[in-house]
This record gives C-alpha cells, structure tokens and sequence, in this order.
C-alpha cells in the first residue's frame, strides 16, 4: 500500500467508541453513550416535515445549497439563541453536519501544530480528538464543583500561553458539573483580559431540569471577539439529523465556511429544510416538557438505585441537567479493570480515565441516566452491583 498521513494513522480511535461498539450486543444494557432516548423522537412530526418540505420546496430541498446553511435554519436557530440570553442574528452563525464538525473546524481554523488548548480535565473525548488533528496539545485546568476555576485559568494562561480554551459549562460532560453565573462572569473577566479564544461547546443547556436558564459566557460583549460557541440540535431534536451551528466573529465564519467547502460543500439541504419546519410546527418548549421530566425520573432512579451498586465510600454528583451522572469509588476500585466484568454481566459504563488530558482518575466512571427506561436502569443497576459488591 502507498503511504498514508503518518501523523494522522498514529492517532487511533476513541477508546469509548471501541467499548460502546462491545454494547452493540442487545443483551447489554448500555449506561455508556450520550444518545438521548430513542423514543422522546417525534418520528411522526419529522416524517411529516420531510413530507411539507417536499410539496413545498420540491428541487429545492434536493439540490446544492449555501455551505453557511439554509438562512431559515441560521434565523431560527439565532431567535432561539438570543431567548436563551445570548444575542444572535443569522449572520453570526455557520451550519454545520452537528456540533462535532463544527469543533473539527474550529480545530483546522483556529489551531496550528503545538497550539495549546487549555481544557476542563475531564473533558469530552471527541473534542480532543477534533483538535488533536491539528497537533495541539492539551493542558488542564483545576475545576472545582462549580467548574473551571478562574484563578487557574489565569495561571494556565499566563504560563501556556494558549491559542485556546474549551468548554462545556453547563451540564458538562462528562461530571454534569455547571458553572453558576457568578464564576462565568469572572471566567468572562480573565478571558477579556487576554487574547485568547473562547470555544463554548453547550450541547445540554435545554436539557435542564430545573427551573433556571445560564447565560452562555460567549454573552459576555467583551468577548464576541473572540468567543465561538456551538450549539447542536442532537440532544433536543435527534442526533441521526446531524444539525449543529457554530456562532463567532463574521470574518472567522467565512474561514470555517471557506474550510467546510473543502471538506463536505455543505450540510445536507432537505435535512436543514426539515429541520427547520419542524421547529415551525412545533414548540420546542412544549415538546421539551415531558422530555425533561422523564429524564428527571431517570436521573433520580439512577441516583437512588446507585446507593446500593456502588461500594461504600462512594461520590456521585446530582447535576441539574444534561445526561451523565460521574461517580467516584473509594480505593483501590479501579472503573477501568472492572468495566469487562461489567460487559460480562451484561451492563456497560464508562471508565473516567478515558476522559482525562493529564492526571487521569481510574477510580473514577461516567453513566448516562437518559437512553433506558427507568425499569431497565433497575435491571442494569442489579447486574452492576455484582461487579463493584
Ligand atoms: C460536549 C459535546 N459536544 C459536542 C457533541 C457532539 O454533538 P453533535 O455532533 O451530535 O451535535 C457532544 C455529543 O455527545 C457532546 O457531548
């Protein structure tokens, strides 16, 4: 075989994806993936957008578009940013084939080789793997419960000198910790002060399951400069749909369409087009309410359930929102030895090692509560305690 990429053969692939692809088996009860629960899709409503979008826009649903995205889709997605406290018109925004390409492009825009990307640690996998193809390196930054911790950030900054810093501040993953208002405020303060961007990855804030909204930080004015937020319709449409955006600076969106171009020409057009009817035909508020209090239930069942799986000693956050729930196991417990044990009783998670750019915890683990029904989380949970019991 001729050569290929040497660089870019060496990286191999998510380790999670390896373990989720072992829970291909239907046997296997699976707390691993991010996928939001099958049946909160509204199958009918988006057959019957496709179905709209063809009587109405015929060829055009089916042909070439804007590598920017369908200006319905980009108005309807910045209305839907600005009520959630972040101002937005359609121009700020890039389509993109879900928010995972939007970091891809982001990494080959704003990153060069060594670039440093300062992150949460852990952080979100396939966003490291994103960036790692533009050969920047990671340095982590101290969280606390309330996440990234300012003063770190300074201190990280002022010693790296980062082209970047990535974050998920709501409901992040993997933990589910979220950063209160007051802390994004004083993040907003450390990054004004440096010429440093801002990549606000926010794939969970709908999912909340609480009253409160949070400001994104990107609202902050002082960085729209130097802030690119995604936002995706995965978690509160379908992710098979591959709908994300990206929100920057106009003259760094044209670059991204610019490198989107070479990459893909475009999102698909009657996915956008059905996308965006759909939204039309449906209050999202409205369709989010069941849905966030059916993963309410599933959360409190796992919490409660978890009691009796895990080994005494145990931590486990309670988040607010979003998917995962991040447990911690006294010593000498090891997530990551005992994850096939877990497989072979018929049960899947996710070891926290895998999620860490320095210092990775082995004790620690990552389960989603929303993809199972609250009486499989019980059967799930029953085959996992004879794992860690
Ligand atoms: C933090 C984070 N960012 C981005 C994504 C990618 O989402 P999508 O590409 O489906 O929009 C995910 C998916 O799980 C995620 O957890």
């Amino acid at each position: 075989m001729p050569p290929l990429n040497a660089y870019v053969s060496s990286l191999g692939g998510s380790p999670i994806r390896s373990l989720l692809s072992l829970a291909q088996d239907p046997d296997i009860i699976s707390f691993g993936g991010g996928a939001p629960a099958s049946e909160s899709f509204d199958v009918e409503g988006i057959g019957k957008s496709y179905q709209r979008v063809l009587e109405e826009h015929g060829a055009r649903a089916l042909q070439y578009s804007s590598t920017e995205g369908e200006p319905e889709l980009r108005a309807a997605v910045s209305e839907r940013m600005t009520l959630n406290g972040l101002h937005t018109e359609a121009d700020d925004v890039l389509i993109t084939s879900g928010s995972q390409q939007g970091l891809g492009l982001i990494g080959q825009v704003v990153l060069d080789p060594d670039s440093i990307v300062l992150t949460e640690n852990p952080t979100f996998v396939s966003a490291l793997q994103a960036f790692a193809l533009s050969r920047a390196q990671f340095r982590p930054v101290d969280t606390d419960s309330g996440g990234l911790v300012p003063e770190a950030l300074e201190s990280a900054i002022l010693q790296y000198s980062p082209r970047a810093v990535y974050l998920i501040p709501t409901f992040q993953n993997p933990t589910g910790v979220t950063m209160p208002e007051s802390r994004r405020r004083e993040v907003a303060d450390v990054l004004a002060r440096y010429n440093v961007w801002l990549i606000e990855d926010d794939p969970y804030s709908e999912l909340r399951y609480d009253e409160w909204t949070m400001t994104p930080i990107s609202a902050d004015p002082r960085l729209a400069h130097k802030s690119l937020y995604l936002g995706t319709l995965s978690k509160v449409m379908a992710p098979g749909l591959r709908i994300g955006w990206v929100r920057g600076p106009q003259e760094v969106l044209e670059i991204l369409a610019t490198t989107k171009q070479g990459m893909s020409l475009q999102t698909s057009t009657i996915d956008q087009l059905a996308a965006v009817d759909w939204l039309e035909h449906n209050d999202l508020d409205a369709k989010l309410v069941p849905i966030r209090a059916e993963y309410r239930r599933r959360r409190d069942a796992m919490v409660e359930g978890l009691d009796a799986v895990l080994p005494d000693g145990y931590t486990l956050n309670t988040p607010m929102g979003g998917m995962f729930l991040w447990a911690t196991l006294p010593e000498p417990f090891d997530a990551s030895e005992s994850v096939m044990d877990a497989v072979h009783a018929g049960v899947v998670y996710i070891p926290g090692m895998q999620f860490y750019v320095a210092d990775p915890k082995p004790s620690t683990l990552r389960l989603s509560f929303v993809s199972n029904p609250v009486d499989v989380i019980a059967q799930g949970l029953e085959r996992l305690s004879t794992v860690f019991r």
